[in-house]
């Protein structure tokens, strides 16, 4: 059997990761040659700084990817277009079985678009997902990728009920658990082994000055990057002037900023305002491991990252979510989680930090958020007819 994945962007890299490592054990243990799949590794190019691609193909051991489509940046009808069109060839001459596509960025639908025109089966990692809110490019791409995929590989049962109630076909429908809690748990030991501080040290964007130590519980860690948030300049103000004002004195804030989260701080004219206070320290995009790292120990969680979300309910991370809706309601508190939803209204983020920053940890690892969700994604794909 031959099996392409496809993977463009950050948040695809600790998904595909696992599934690799899956098939090749699936690879060591077959009782005839009939049963080896074949694989092939298609990126994008979505993502294409380092910081942002390889520096997660060397942590995670992902091989080089077979065929880099080097799409880029772009609008979304650009990077799509881009995408389905370097694509297509690529899938005519590997003609593989199956396409599987992890997550919702915009290299997850277009390759499954391509890929359902030419027959081709296609397998769908982290399906079922919904915000239900269509304002996010990311709910576009669930659903297209969803209603196209042949094998729905599903991560919670709040997510199989979404489908069931879209009209998906049952068998189609295999909850597996969530594939990144496998790399959460394959890097855990490694990322305990690093120190908070010397990642902040080696990582500071600007000549700032680090405190004498980042001891446990004495810092929050943020995260921004969604249009919702930084492209809109009366949210993305108020939350940094409440950062600078209120936040910083009360724990040191550590923001490794994603490169979209910059260039709009920069022409909003709010980095500098970050820059000069010394308890704000601005990193480079972290590495899988860092950030790890960085969560394990933090006092409290602000972002607006959906993969975050999750590992900081595994981790027991107290998290305020700065978003209106979550596509993972399984990692909020009333569902047993850690996260809690706080929008962009400064007054309920404001609330919701000043509870969630005296929140004790509290891991929580939901059903099949077991580290072996990998390994039930390729039985699947196996068990499927392509
Ligand atoms: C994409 C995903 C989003 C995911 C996020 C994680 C879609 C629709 N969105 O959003 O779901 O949460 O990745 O990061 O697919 N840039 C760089 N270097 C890079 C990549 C991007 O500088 O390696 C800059 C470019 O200015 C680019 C901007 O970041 O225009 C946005 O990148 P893009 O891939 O369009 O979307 P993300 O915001 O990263």
């Amino acid at each position: 059997m031959k099996i392409m994945s496809v993977v463009g962007a950050r948040p695809n890299f600790m998904k595909i990761a696992p599934f690799i490592a899956a098939i090749r054990e699936h690879n060591e243990n077959i009782a005839s040659p009939d049963e080896e799949i074949e694989h092939i590794l298609v990126h994008t190019g979505q993502h294409y700084d380092d910081s942002m691609s390889n520096t997660f193909f060397e942590e995670l051991n992902i091989p080089q990817a077979d065929i880099n489509l080097g799409v880029g940046s772009g609008t979304h009808a650009e990077q799509i277009a881009k995408t389905m069109l370097a694509f297509e060839p690529v899938l005519l001459e590997k003609n593989p079985d199956w396409v599987v596509v992890v997550g919702d960025v915009n290299a997850t639908s277009a390759c499954s678009q391509v890929a359902k025109k030419y027959d081709i089966a296609v397998a769908h990692i982290e399906s079922g997902l919904r915000s239900y809110d269509m304002m996010m490019p990311e709910e576009v791409n669930r659903i297209i990728t969803d209603r196209l995929s042949d094998v729905l590989l599903v991560p919670d049962r709040l997510s199989c009920d979404n489908l069931r109630r879209e009209g998906c076909a049952e068998e189609s429908i295999k909850f597996v658990g969530n594939i990144m809690i496998d790399t959460l748990d394959a890097q855990k030991a490694l990322a305990q082994d690093l120190d908070p501080l010397a990642i902040v040290r080696e990582k500071l964007l600007e000549d700032q000055s680090v405190p004498e130590s980042l001891d446990d519980d004495r810092f929050a860690l943020m995260t921004v990057h969604r249009p919702s948030n930084i492209d809109n300049k009366e949210i993305i103000e108020q939350l940094v002037k409440w950062i600078d004002s209120t936040v910083s004195n009360d724990l040191i804030v550590v923001w490794p900023v994603h490169p979209r989260a910059r260039k709009m701080l920069e022409h909003f004219r709010l980095w500098d305002l970050l820059i000069q206070n010394p308890r704000i320290l601005l990193t480079s995009p972290l590495g899988y491991r860092e950030m790890l790292c960085l969560n394990s120990t933090t006092r409290v969680m602000l972002t607006d990252s959906g993969g975050l979300q999750e590992e900081c309910c595994v981790l027991g991370t107290p998290t305020v979510v700065l978003r209106e809706n979550t596509e993972r309601p399984i990692t909020l508190h009333e569902n047993g989680g850690t996260c809690v939803l706080a929008g962009s209204d400064i007054e309920i983020i404001k609330a919701k930090y000043r509870l969630m920053r005296n929140m004790p940890r509290k891991p929580e690892r939901p059903e099949f958020w077991d580290g072996d969700t990998a390994r039930r994604c390729v039985e699947a794909i196996c068990g499927g007819a392509a």
